[in-house]
């Protein structure tokens, strides 16, 4: 059983039933694809079968050294970018607490370095890691990305000026490729502890194995039933394929169905702020897996009510080219009732006695209403509570309906061939050997 319930309901005054149904074929082809490993991307499809897969071994292996981290440092900080680092934070920061990472003397805070390349942000991290004992993880499957490089480079002197060269190597795990890359070749030489990310796994499938499993043990969640969670999933979707059984054929169905009537931007929608980050991963995922070839939905994310007073217009009145999807937690855990107050001058007494969750649960069915109002489907992932089996099911759920989207869509959903087109300007513009062409061309393009 699981504990997900697709709804799509609130969309059918814009996509009727049958329209939906019509993608049945293209569904069962799609899935056919990725379990035959026969469509395009199928060198990357490692991600499918993690959640049976990971061996024990590894589990423990994450585990003792997530155990050794805790106990020596006041700071863990995540070095990556894209795929190497959003899973991991979306379910740390899913299930941490909102104010104070983790309760006193519970382990590390998690802290996030090679996400950009600013100068300020990073001083600041130095600042704060002067005076915290600390551990790093460097995270990336190419081993050759920028932005981490640089962070790395950075945070590898500081914490050999604070602990010398024995004592850092203690502090240092990478997690990349099994043999290809700089990180890989620096590891080998140092003798920093590795994990590998698997050759058929892409970066933004890459949170069930070490690159996300490593952090989320570190900061004291239980990577086991993340993995469960997965299983459970990937286990109910193996049955039928069939939209009106099968959540991920359902979503795949609706949300092409939107595009192809006009609806081409999708927003993520929460209610619960701890979400912010899944979102982040939501939109990687999506972003970079559909996005190609002129084609794809943009994903966009919100989170309510914060946003209903920024972009609560633009989604009620604006351009009429946008569906919402969004993820309704049952049961955030909070007992937190309105107050009565004898003045009642804010005129809340109305709501006196009822619990927080009721208001917003409320205030989440009043939006819903005003934007379908308004000309925004609306599709709705229901969730009991915010726990890591339950992240494991919904990881599992989006990238499978991710991959049978992008086939659907008729594009390769594990490639990202326009990111490399920035990087290439970037090198050049900062004289890196190799780009001298593309200098020049940039030079002339900039006269
Ligand atoms: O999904 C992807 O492949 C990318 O977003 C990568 O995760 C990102 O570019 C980081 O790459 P790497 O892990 O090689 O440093």
């Amino acid at each position: 059983m699981i504990d997900i319930k697709f709804n799509y309901t609130n969309a059918l005054n814009f996509v009727s039933e049958d329209t939906v149904q019509s993608y049945q074929q293209q569904i069962d082809n799609s899935f056919q694809s990725l379990y035959n490993k026969t469509g395009r991307g199928n060198d990357f499809l490692g991600w499918m079968d993690l959640p049976e897969n990971t061996r024990d071994e590894l589990i423990e292996k994450i585990e003792q050294l997530a155990e050794t981290i805790r106990s020596k440092s006041e700071v863990f900080v995540v070095i990556g970018i894209g795929g190497s680092y959003l899973g991991s934070r979306a379910v740390i920061e899913a299930l941490s607490h909102h104010f104070v990472q983790l309760k006193e003397n519970d382990g590390p805070v998690v802290l996030y370095a090679g996400q950009n390349i600013s100068e300020d942000y990073l001083s600041e991290l130095l600042q704060i890691l002067d005076k915290k004992d600390y551990c790093l993880a460097v995270i990336s499957k190419s081993g050759t990305t920028t932005e981490p490089a640089i962070a790395f480079r950075i945070l590898k002197n500081h914490l050999e000026k604070k602990y010398g060269k024995e004592e850092s190597l203690q502090r240092i795990t990478a997690v990349t490729d099994k043999e290809k890359g700089a990180l890989k070749q620096l590891s080998n030489e140092e003798g920093y502890e590795t994990f590998v990310v698997p050759d058929d796994v892409g970066g933004r499938y890459s949170v069930l194995t070490p690159v996300g499993l490593l952090p989320i043990a570190v900061a004291g969640f239980n990577i086991r039933e993340l993995l469960e969670g997965a299983r459970k999933m990937k286990n109910h979707l193996s049955g039928s394929t069939r939209i009106v059984t099968n959540p991920v054929s359902a979503y795949a169905a609706v949300r092409n169905a939107l595009y192809t009537s006009g609806k081409t931007t999708e927003i993520m929608v929460n209610y619960e702020p701890r979400l912010f980050y899944f979102t982040e991963w939501w939109k990687q995922l999506y972003g970079e897996s559909e996005g190609k070839e002129q084609k794809g939905i943009f994903p966009a994310g919100v989170g309510f009510t914060t946003d209903l007073h920024s972009m609560g217009q633009y989604i009620q009145d604006g351009l009429r080219n946008i569906f919402e999807t969004v993820i309704s937690v049952e049961k955030p855990g909070s007992t937190l009732t309105v107050p009565h107050d004898s003045n009642n001058l804010d005129k809340l007494n109305y709501i006196a006695g009822k619990p927080m969750s009721e208001v917003n649960h409320q205030a989440e069915i009043g939006t819903t209403l005003a934007h379908i109002d308004g000309g925004v489907p609306n599709l709705k992932i229901e969730i009991p509570e915010i726990n890591a089996g339950i992240l494991g099911q919904l990881i599992y759920f989006f990238e499978m309906a991710c991959a049978v989207s992008g086939y659907v869509l008729g594009v390769n959903p594990f490639d990202q061939p326009g990111v490399e087109a920035y990087k290439k300007n970037m090198f050049a513009l900062l004289g890196k050997p190799g780009f001298e062409k593309e200098t020049k061309a940039i030079r002339k393009g900039l006269s």
